[in-house]
């Protein structure tokens, strides 16, 4: 009977590299999958006014860290908000400029229209959250 506990029990070590062996197999379809669909906001945030329609420029946007989303208006009149978060490896977007969401760690890219991921190495789309524009601001639903 063998007593060497390694033959036997799964180290951390080969459990992490298990893990990280399905999270790239995943990935690897992520960017195909196009734009987000509209999804649920972060606990606490619904009903929020968590920014001013004025303060969102044409073509940009805004990340609000507070609440770990990005603000954008991809046309004039026309807001989206989408998960701050970037699905490459978790660092917050950065700037809006020029119809694009880039983000600041390894370079990946986003529609600011779509959160569609444009440019890796990121695989997936940014999540969309549904908001509304009352009274000057926009309001998370
Ligand atoms: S964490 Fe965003 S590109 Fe890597």
């Amino acid at each position: 009977m063998p007593t060497d506990r390694s033959e036997r029990t799964p180290t951390r070590r080969h459990v992490l590299g298990a893990t990280a062996v399905v999270a790239c197999g995943a990935a690897l379809t992520g960017c195909a999958a196009g734009a987000s669909t509209p999804g649920g906001v972060p606990p606490g945030v619904k009903g929020q006014v968590v920014a001013q329609a004025a303060d969102i420029p044409v073509g940009g946007g805004k990340v609000i860290s507070q609440w770990k989303i990005v603000i954008t208006q991809p046309t004039a009149g026309v807001f989206k908000a989408f998960n701050a978060t970037c699905p490459h490896r978790g660092c917050s977007v950065g700037q809006v400029a020029d119809g694009i969401i880039r983000c600041p760690c390894h370079g990946s890219e986003f529609a600011a229209d779509s959160g569609k991921c444009v440019k890796g190495p990121a695989e997936s789309p940014l999540v969309e959250f549904a908001l509304k524009v009352d009274n000057g601001g926009i309001v998370m639903v």
